[in-house]
């Protein structure tokens, strides 16, 4: 049995950040395990224009340990009066490196996302110019549509036809749930698209969150589905393919907000999202391609090189526990539970 991995150092192509105290909390979490991440801008307000993303980075640089080897890769929030104009200089500076469509209402800080996909045709254009990916929330948000459809509808209403009409634009279905997700991405020319996938959708379907009582913190967006939709995840994620690749979608909320009536959606896995993986894969026999999901093919989708340095994975006999809940001011954010034992820990 396999009991240590060396990986290229892997990266996190979806990552939530947050600000001020909840950032300098959960920075270092991401920086100790992940070389670089695509951080999302649904910051309140969002990150709207080139000036705002490198005053982000900035307060990211900041709230990471000296001397780690984390590279923070931001992206902006489309709305429908982003400017092309600001979006190239940005990109031009190297300031950013993607955006991201939120269709509005569509999940957590999304109130100033897209909802009139057209408005926001001229920047598409320029984003196929230039090669910037478009990075997508996958969920139609009209009231009708059923929460357990919405990743479906959305590559039926919007998805397909705006890559029909854009045909060079490069997209990233972030967090797909779905085996139609999985097959419409796998569907596509490689190099014109990929999918990120969350080690909770990898770990867990709908029952784990509902049944024998309401699991706040398997409560995310897009929500778990039933496990015929998790298995085609794992199929896709352990299949090598390299469209797809790791994003964590680690979404910290403070346990107080989970735990409530109106809980938020969000998952925070950045402490044990690589233990948690190695797990996964080893149970679906598929280890030798646990490098490629976590460390080469969003690289490589991404034009950027395979991280030189690394990161080892030691199999442990007995079960590793989730981690603690981390402090943030006189609050707390619970760390993902994979309900699973974990026998896989990151070498520090
Ligand atoms: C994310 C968050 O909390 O910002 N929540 C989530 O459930 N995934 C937003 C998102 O990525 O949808
Ligand atoms: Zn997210």
């Amino acid at each position: 049995m396999i009991d240590h991995l060396t990986l290229s150092r892997p990266d996190d192509w979806h990552l939530h950040l947050r600000d001020g105290a909840m950032l300098a909390a959960v920075a270092p979490y991401t920086a100790r395990d992940f070389a670089r991440a695509i951080v999302m801008p649904n910051l309140v307000p969002p990150v709207r224009t080139g000036a705002d993303a490198a005053a982000y980075a900035a307060r990211i640089r900041a709230a990471i340990p000296d001397g780690a080897d984390f590279t923070p890769l931001m992206t902006l929030y489309l709305t429908e009066t982003t400017d092309p104009d600001d979006i190239e200089a940005a990109h031009t500076a190297g300031i950013i490196t993607a955006l991201k469509l939120y269709p509005a209402g569509a999940t957590t800080n999304s109130d100033a996302g897209v909802k009139d996909v057209t408005k926001a045709h001229a920047v598409f254009e320029r984003m196929e110019a230039l090669g910037i990916p478009l990075l997508t929330h996958g969920e139609v948000t009209a009231p009708e549509i059923d929460i357990f459809d919405r990743e479906a509808r959305f590559i039926e209403d919007v998805l397909d036809p705006l890559r029909q009409r854009f045909p060079k634009l490069r997209v990233v279905m972030e967090h797909i749930t779905t085996k139609d997700g999985a097959d419409y991405v796998a569907s596509a020319t490689p190099g014109s698209m990929g999918a990120t996938i969350t080690v909770q959708h990898l770990m867990l379907n709908r029952n784990h969150m509902l049944v024998g009582g309401v699991r706040p913190h398997y409560y995310c967006l897009p929500i778990l589905k039933r496990s015929t939709h998790q298995d085609a995840l794992v199929e896709a994620a352990t299949s090598g393919d390299p469209r797809f690749f790791l994003g964590t979608d680690s979404a910290p909320h403070p346990t107080d907000l989970k735990e409530n009536a109106c809980g938020c959606a969000g998952v925070f896995s950045a402490p044990n999202a690589l233990a948690c993986l190695a797990q996964t894969f080893e149970d679906a026999g598929k280890l030798d391609q646990l490098e490629a999901f976590v460390s080469r093919n969003g690289a490589s989708f991404y034009g950027l090189p395979t991280n030189t340095s690394t990161l080892t994975l030691e199999r442990t006999d007995a079960p590793q526990p989730v981690p603690e809940p981390i402090i943030v001011g006189d609050q707390t954010v619970t760390v993902f539970d994979p309900i699973r034992p974990i026998h896989w820990r990151v070498v520090r």
